[in-house]
């Protein structure tokens, strides 16, 4: 099958919207009809080489669809399934599946290191040779093959653009406070970057009961939508010293967690000097590969203080997309402010740079 795609060719350059030939899905996968499909710092930062992720590439990882045709193996979706399409499918068997790590999934890592499916292979050609898929999912495109566990079905009842945002941003910024801080009732929580991400993270930090949610951004038109989304404060590192604004609200103490989503590693060091001992740092953001992060080494033993890494919402993905909805359809999470503008994929590239500017919410390319 043919279909319309955008390309990246080189690292810093315009993707090209260009005719694709799709393959027909192998035994355990599936070929998915993309409806909406969100753009985040991480396809952005990709464009730019800072993953080394194999080009050419088709980017774009934050998705919703409905399954056009099934794998002969296939078992957990039909024809007609109306998915969110996961960006780290898990094989279910290896070390770290048995583990409960399944965004860390082995099968999942060769597959994105070599920029294929599961067996390491295309399903995308172009006249010049093979396409890269990233992470599995290469949304950027009319169509997808996919592997089986990375199709998650929803109901008729949730809106494209919202299952699409629920396949990242959200679930990394809820999953940040609930699976990695485990914010508690009556916490100061501090969200450093009010992005797609961040702003999911505050409105996890206001349902799970924290007392203060201190955002955090170098761009002070933030603050709006920070606050509406359940920030009580707003600071900005251009104009305030952080650590010491953050330990006068609460008695010098500092805050129990503070959740880092811009991959700054400078944000990473503030964070940590900005929780009281025994708190946690929790590091979303993805910094370039040979940056470094700094801390007090002699701190760390009698602090007691942590930094966490966290993946996807450090969480369990396909049991997280339905905890969301079901809070989104209760009304108490609300990802419908959340969508932006929506654009055809000939745009793709102008939502780049409205990325790179700072724009307050989520661009949405829509089939
Ligand atoms: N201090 C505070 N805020 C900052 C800083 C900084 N040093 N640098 C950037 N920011 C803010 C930007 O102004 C912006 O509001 O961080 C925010 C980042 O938002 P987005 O560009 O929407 O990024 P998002 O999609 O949320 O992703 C955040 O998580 O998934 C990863 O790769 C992704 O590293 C990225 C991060
Ligand atoms: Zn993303
Ligand atoms: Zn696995």
């Amino acid at each position: 099958m043919r279909m319309k795609a955008a390309v990246l060719h080189a690292y810093n350059e315009d993707m090209v919207i260009q005719d694709v030939a799709i393959a027909d899905p192998k035994d355990r996968e599936v070929l998915v009809r993309i409806a909406a499909t969100g753009v985040c710092h991480s396809d952005l930062s990709a464009s730019k080489g800072k993953s080394r992720a194999k080009l050419p590439l088709i980017l774009g990882h934050e998705a919703s669809g409905v399954v056009e045709r099934v794998g002969s193996a296939v078992s957990k979706v039909r024809v007609g399934d109306r998915v969110i399409l996961s960006w780290a499918p898990n094989c279910g068997q290896c070390f770290y599946c048995q583990k409960r790590f399944p965004t860390l999934c082995d099968v999942y890592g060769f597959a994105a290191g070599r920029g294929g499916l599961w067996d390491g292979t295309s399903r995308l050609e172009a006249q010049s040779g093979s396409i890269h898929h990233y992470s599995c999912v290469s949304s950027f495109a009319e169509y997808a093959v996919v592997p089986e566990t990375g199709c998650l079905p929803i109901g008729e009842d949730v809106p494209f653009e919202v299952a699409a945002l629920v396949g990242c941003a959200v679930t990394t910024g809820f999953g940040a406070v609930v699976n990695d801080a485990r914010v508690e009732p009556g916490d100061t929580v501090g969200v450093i970057g009010v992005g797609g991400v961040g702003i999911n993270a505050i409105q996890a930090a206001a349902l799970s009961g924290a007392e203060m949610i201190v955002a955090i951004d170098i761009n002070g038109d933030k603050e709006g939508v920070a606050r509406s989304f359940g920030a009580t404060h707003f600071l900005n590192p251009n104009t305030c010293d952080v650590t010491d604004a953050i330990k006068s609200l609460n008695r010098g103490r500092g805050a129990d967690s503070v959740i880092e989503c811009t991959g700054r590693p400078t944000a990473i060091s503030a964070a940590y000097d900005c929780i009281r001992p025994g708190g946690i740092v929790v590091s979303v953001g993805i910094a370039g590969r040979e940056e470094m992060v700094a801390l007090p080494a002699s701190t760390l033993p009698n602090t007691q203080k942590r930094v966490a890494g966290s993946n996807y919402g450090g969480g369990i993905p396909e049991r997280d997309f339905d905890r969301i909805l079901g809070l989104y359809r209760a009304g108490k999470f609300d990802i419908d402010r959340q969508i932006g503008k929506r654009i055809a994929l000939e745009q793709i590239n102008d939502a780049f740079r409205w990325l790179e500017q700072g724009v307050l919410a989520r661009t949405l390319v829509c089939f």
